[in-house]
């Protein structure tokens, strides 16, 4: 799937590290929705599921071999998800760096680069899992001139969207350029964690084209490839997570509350600075600290110093 063939914070600015979420008014915005025209959206079993079911459109209908950049580090899960779909080139780009606790654009821009025209690029839409560290505005927009020139194809992974900034409009700023400039690309998202729904397992993958001409053959090979693995997915949660969706104060609430509670936590101190999200690298912690506040606080990080809103 080339353009032609579907048609085709490490740093934020100083207001968007505010220590304070933005508040939940009844002024604030439903994200701009997708531009109908040209996007298929087919409900997903949450993330996860929406990442199968848009790998196994790539595989179909580019190869098994299609090269699918990840992050380093990424979600552990990705591997799994791509390897069981039956994608075999899977490749890692720099994205973090140890020494200054942040986004390693440089390292990432110059990976993506090497990558060949139709290659899948795996990128966080906000709150990177596991760092917590986003591209600044900035730099999502030369990330997006890499996209371009090297004319591959953006597989958002939208798992924490209100997360990062506490609102959606916000936190949906990198897909939102993207879409905006144009180019094919993919969009798994989850509603797992910004509404609470986990077990409901509500998701949704959008296929975004270039030009509104293949939008109803992509969505009806989008339904082939469910029909075949588990013909439909409930209905009860995706009613809830449209009812909410479409309601001006949305859901920013969850994910204000979740935000507003890491930030006030002491652990979060020791984070590395514009950590956003649910999950970040606690910087300035060595291994000694893990263990050390494991037993004094009865903090829960991972042996690298990831730290979980959930663990705390
Ligand atoms: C980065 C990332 N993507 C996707 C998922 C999967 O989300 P879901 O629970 O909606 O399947 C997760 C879950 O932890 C995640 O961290």
């Amino acid at each position: 799937m080339t353009r032609n063939t579907i048609t085709s914070t490490s740093r934020r600015t100083e207001s968007q590290r505010s220590t304070s979420c933005p508040q939940n008014s009844s002024s604030e915005k439903i994200p701009r929705p997708l531009p109908k025209k040209r996007v298929a959206t087919v409900q997903a079993l949450s993330g996860t599921g929406a990442l199968r079911v848009g790998l196994e459109f790539i595989r179909t209908f580019l190869s098994e071999q299609t090269p699918v950049y990840l992050p380093d580090p990424t979600w552990a899960n990705h591997k799994n998800i791509i390897r069981r779909a039956g994608l075999s080139g899977m490749k890692s780009y720099r994205y973090f760096n140890k020494k200054t606790n942040g986004v390693d654009i440089d390292g990432m821009l110059e990976d993506l680069r090497q990558a060949s025209a139709g290659s899948v690029v795996l990128l966080h839409g906000c709150a990177h899992n596991p760092t917590g560290s986003d591209p600044s505005p900035e730099e999502w927009q030369k990330v997006l001139e890499v996209v371009k020139a090297q004319n591959l194809i953006p597989f958002f992974d939208n798992a924490y969207q209100g997360f990062a900034s506490g609102s959606l409009e916000q936190d949906a700023y990198s897909v939102q350029l993207f879409v905006e400039a144009g180019v094919d690309m993919l969009i798994s998202q989850s509603y797992a964690k910004n509404m609470g729904m986990y077990s409901g397992r509500v998701g949704a993958l959008s296929v975004v084209c270039a030009t509104p001409e293949p939008v109803e053959a992509v969505r009806s090979q989008l339904k082939g490839i469910i029909r075949a693995m588990y013909s439909n997915p409930p209905v009860h949660g995706a009613k809830v997570a449209a009812k909410i969706m479409t309601r001006p104060r949305g859901i920013c609430g969850v994910g204000e509350g979740t935000c507003h509670h890491v930030r006030q936590n002491p652990a979060h101190e020791g984070a590395a600075e514009g950590d956003f999200g649910e999950a970040g690298y606690a910087g300035n912690l060595g291994p000694h600290y893990v263990a050390d506040w494991y037993v004094q606080f009865h903090r829960h990080f991972g042996q690298a110093g990831r730290l979980h809103s959930g663990e705390l």
